[in-house]
């Protein structure tokens, strides 16, 4: 339930070592969030949210496992009560090559970075249906915006994932909550380390500082940067042939 000023008090991060989520979950802790609920496979600390003050808990979560989903979303609930906010920041970028020459691995993206996606944010979507509050903020990418050849395993996991984010959000509509979602480029970090940083490159730290902007704005959709939004307006209309020499 969100505190008496109206700030988002609970959080629920799937994903709960995503570098992304953590920066976001520590934005909204610095501005006033107090219950915090990191949903990982396995165990993990979270020093500096708890100096910053927050109450953490950690509760497993494999997102290639959606038998297991409704009760992670219930066991969350047991512990904080309503949810204000939950970030779905989990996923893997892999690399293009390798599904090539390995399906099954192409597979096992698809069924985290898809399948665990609409499974799980459909379990948070009914608690946010009932609660009649909450936002739901769904990481998606620039990659799903346009497909590249360079990496079409992921970006269609992307394009699959955003597709069904907007759904839900307009499946939402009316019902008290809502779903936010967010389009980041290259961000430099775990995920891509060792990567060249693609044009227009941003961090953990400055999606995070746009998702809280949005959040706060109410917004559906956020872009990180956001000079993205014009960039990939224009991305979408050009000709195929030219997309296609896109070098990554
Ligand atoms: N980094 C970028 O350039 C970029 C750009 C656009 C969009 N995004 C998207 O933003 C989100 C967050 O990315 P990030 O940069 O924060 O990456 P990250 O630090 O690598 O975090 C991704 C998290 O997903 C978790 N995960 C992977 N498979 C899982 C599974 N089967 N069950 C549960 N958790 C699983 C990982 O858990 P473990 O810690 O257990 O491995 C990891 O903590 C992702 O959806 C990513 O696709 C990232």
């Amino acid at each position: 339930m969100k505190n008496a000023l109206g700030a988002v008090d609970s959080v629920l991060l799937l994903g709960g070592r995503s570098e992304i989520g953590l920066a976001v979950v520590e934005l909204l802790v610095k501005r006033g969030a107090r219950r915090i609920v990191l949903a990982v496979r396995g165990e993990t600390d979270a020093p500096d949210l708890k100096a910053l003050g927050a109450e953490v808990h950690v509760v497993d979560f494999d997102a290639a496992r959606p038998e297991s989903h409704g009760d992670v979303v219930r066991t969350a609930v047991d512990l904080v009560g309503d949810l204000d906010v939950v970030i779905s920041a989990f996923g893997v970028l892999g690399d293009q090559a390798v599904y090539e020459r390995d399906p099954v691995s192409a597979a096992h993206a698809v069924a985290v970075n898809f399948g665990g996606q609409v499974s799980v944010c459909l379990h948070v979507a009914e608690r946010l249906r009932e609660q009649r509050h909450g936002t739901l903020i769904v990481l998606s990418s620039v990659a799903g915006v346009r497909v590249r050849k360079a990496n079409y395993v992921y970006g269609s996991t992307k394009a699959g994932l955003d597709g069904f984010a907007q759904g839900l959000g307009d499946a939402l509509h009316g019902s008290g909550a809502n779903v936010m979602v967010v389009r980041p480029g290259f961000v430099r970090g775990r995920m891509t380390a060792g990567m060249p940083p693609a044009p227009m490159a941003t961090t953990p730290g400055e999606v995070a500082a746009a998702v809280v902007a949005g959040l706060r704005e109410g917004k559906e959709t956020v872009w990180a940067p956001a000079v993205l939004a014009p960039v990939f307006a224009l991305m979408r209309v050009l000709p195929r042939a030219v997309w296609r020499r896109m070098p990554r």
